[in-house]
């Protein structure tokens, strides 16, 4: 009797799994929100001495709840000598004082949490500081925090001169190794001289970060985006003969030999205990969820292979971050993509992911060229309606809402050490990440809103008098338009849960489709400067006519102009979301 009642019912369910599963699924807060990054220095500066703070952020969070996010994540605001700009944290559980005080955080919170924003923090454990007192005491032969930090003896070469343990190259050139006379030790920094690498081989390590999570989650954080992780374990040297050995070389011929991309990293990156860590920290996570029942997340910063980037989800039963950050669409495509590029950069992250996790999409952050350079200032909105509406978590960088592009930052106002450590004046930007990290335009006054100082950390991009929030606000179309209509669009059922598929219509028009229950949407992206009449009804189950919902500020298309769907014209750069019924 048992048998023939639950039979059908079997059947039912898995004739539309998908979709059953997940409309009957109440999604987490972070599956259907925006995450807006905010880099501190360069938001907003309230005690004007040109740099960004935190007073500054509350003061603004207003913004990025009317452009339609639901969560920032903050680059770091820990206390640091900012020789990389507060990735190198002196104390990790004290605010950085150029940026406030714990008092300025709480309240920061507290805003936040009234215009129900979430707050995320950086996470920075695979360095500290040398400045720390943890490397200052290790120093003073403190054997506890001696143990913090990986040392090496150096190697003396023919002319009797002391060399460094072997060939491992910082991120930002030269030497991976620091010689201290103090311990008569080399120490390892895969960063900057003032980043030393913590040893993750030593548990006291492993629990102090751990403390640190848990130290800012007890004060309200909604978790951590986690800063170049993959790099946090080395290979075990007892493998080695008690030796770090060599890394080979990648075969690069387009660097020189201080370039950390003349080698291979495979001793120093992606390392198989990484994701072990993670699951760990995961744990960490869910163990203050589990007081208070809201879910803390973490995204993962890795640049590495899509089948490495995936491992962070998490195995079988053991669960990772939700959000490994996929950075294909800085990666693998730009202005010079072609539409199959986009659709495979697109579809990358899609098929490796495990089927039960969900996809997040990344333009840019404080480490790349800004969105609208590297796809021109005409992509902006086309890239923002593939990042707001295709299935997953969506990203965004300071000022993308609003098509900031990178500033131009002289060779004498340079200061990261990216570009700093080139000792190339004349090339030196190619490295240097200071033009994405310039000040936020809010308006068309002095450091375009951003600070009343003499000078600013960093110049103020050109253009801002015309290219900021303000005149965006008041134009009846522009790329904040555009933005938060796509960001309210995303809240309806076809954006949260609907299928998608794609094509490359021709070399230059990439397409997708969302469907839901009987709802079905289209997104085209024209990514060159070509005029096309489009046929749409390569996609299954369009056909008839499709409606403009929303165009690109340069679209000469208006809400509600219909078109026959086998002959849709797009002009230039044209981004359009239509919808089908
Ligand atoms: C990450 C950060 C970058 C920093 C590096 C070292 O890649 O995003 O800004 O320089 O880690 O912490
Ligand atoms: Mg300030």
């Amino acid at each position: 009797m048992r048998a023939i009642i639950i039979l059908p019912l079997f059947i039912i369910l898995s004739s539309g799994k998908v979709i059953k599963q997940n409309q009957e699924k109440e999604l987490e807060w972070w599956e259907t929100t925006i995450f807006y990054q905010i880099y501190p220095r360069s938001f907003a500066d309230s005690d004007n001495d040109g740099i960004g703070d935190l007073n500054g952020i509350t003061s603004k969070l207003e913004h990025v709840k009317e452009i339609g996010a639901g969560a920032i994540w903050l680059s770091p605001i820990f206390q640091s000598p900012m020789y990389d700009f507060g990735y190198d944290i002196a104390d990790f559980y004290a605010i950085h004082d150029e940026y406030g005080t714990m008092e300025d955080f709480e309240a920061l919170l507290e805003k936040a949490n009234e215009l129900d924003l979430k707050v995320i923090l950086d996470l920075v454990p695979n360095h500290s500081s040398n400045e720390s007192v943890w490397f200052q005491e290790a120093l003073k032969g403190n054997e506890k925090y001696y143990n913090y930090f990986v040392w090496e003896d150096g190697v003396i070469d023919e002319n009797g001169n002391m060399q460094p343990p072997n060939n491992w190259k910082s991120q930002f050139r030269g030497s991976a190794w620091e010689y201290r006379e103090e311990v008569e030790k080399y120490y390892l920094h895969q960063f900057v001289i003032g980043q030393p690498d913590l040893n993750y081989r030593n548990p006291d390590v492993v629990d102090e970060m751990k403390n640190i999570i848990r130290f800012w989650l007890n004060k309200g954080v909604a978790g951590f985006r986690v800063d170049a992780v993959n790099h946090l374990f080395e290979v075990d040297k007892d493998r080695f003969d008690g030796k770090y050995p060599d890394e080979p070389l990648s075969g690069r011929l387009d660097v020189d030999q201080d370039s950390y991309d003349y080698y291979s990293h495979i001793y120093t990156k992606d390392q198989n205990e990484t994701y072990y860590m993670v699951y760990e920290w995961r744990d960490v996570l869910q163990e203050i969820s589990a007081q208070d029942g809201l879910e803390r997340v973490m995204m993962t910063e890795v640049y590495a292979t899509i089948q490495n980037v995936v491992k962070y989800f998490g195995e079988g039963e053991r669960k990772g971050a939700q959000m490994p950050f996929n950075f294909n669409l800085i990666t693998d495509a730009d202005s010079s993509s072609s539409a199959a590029d986009m659709k495979r950069a697109i579809d990358k992250f899609l098929t490796y992911k495990p089927v039960d996790k969900m996809a997040n999409w990344v333009a840019g952050n404080h480490d790349n060229s800004r969105m609208a350079s590297r796809y021109g200032p005409s992509l902006v909105d086309g890239i923002n309606m593939i990042v707001l509406l295709l299935p997953g978590v969506a990203v965004t960088y300071m000022g993308e809402e609003i098509g900031m592009v990178d500033g131009e930052v002289s060779w004498e106002d340079t200061v990261d050490p990216s570009g700093c450590n080139t000792n190339d004046p004349i090339n030196y930007y190619k490295s240097s990440r200071d033009p994405e990290r310039t000040p936020f335009h809010w308006n068309a006054g002095k450091n375009a809103g951003f600070s009343t100082a003499e000078k600013t950390w960093l110049p103020v991009a050109q253009g801002y008098e015309t290219l900021n929030v303000e005149v965006q606000k008041a134009a009846e179309k522009s790329h904040l338009k555009v933005y938060q209509a796509l960001a309210d669009l995303r809240r309806d059922d076809v954006f949260r849960f609907g299928r998608y598929d794609s094509l490359a219509l021709n070399k230059d028009v990439f397409v997708f489709t969302r469907w839901y229950q009987g709802e079905h949407y289209l997104v085209v992206v024209n990514m060159r400067d070509n005029e096309y009449t489009l046929d749409l009804t390569y996609f299954e189950n369009i056909d008839g006519d499709v409606t403009v919902i929303l165009s690109s500020t340069q679209s000469p298309k208006e809400e509600g102009d219909r078109y026959p769907a086998f002959a849709v014209p797009v002009v230039g750069f044209e981004g359009l979301v239509l919808r089908h019924f």
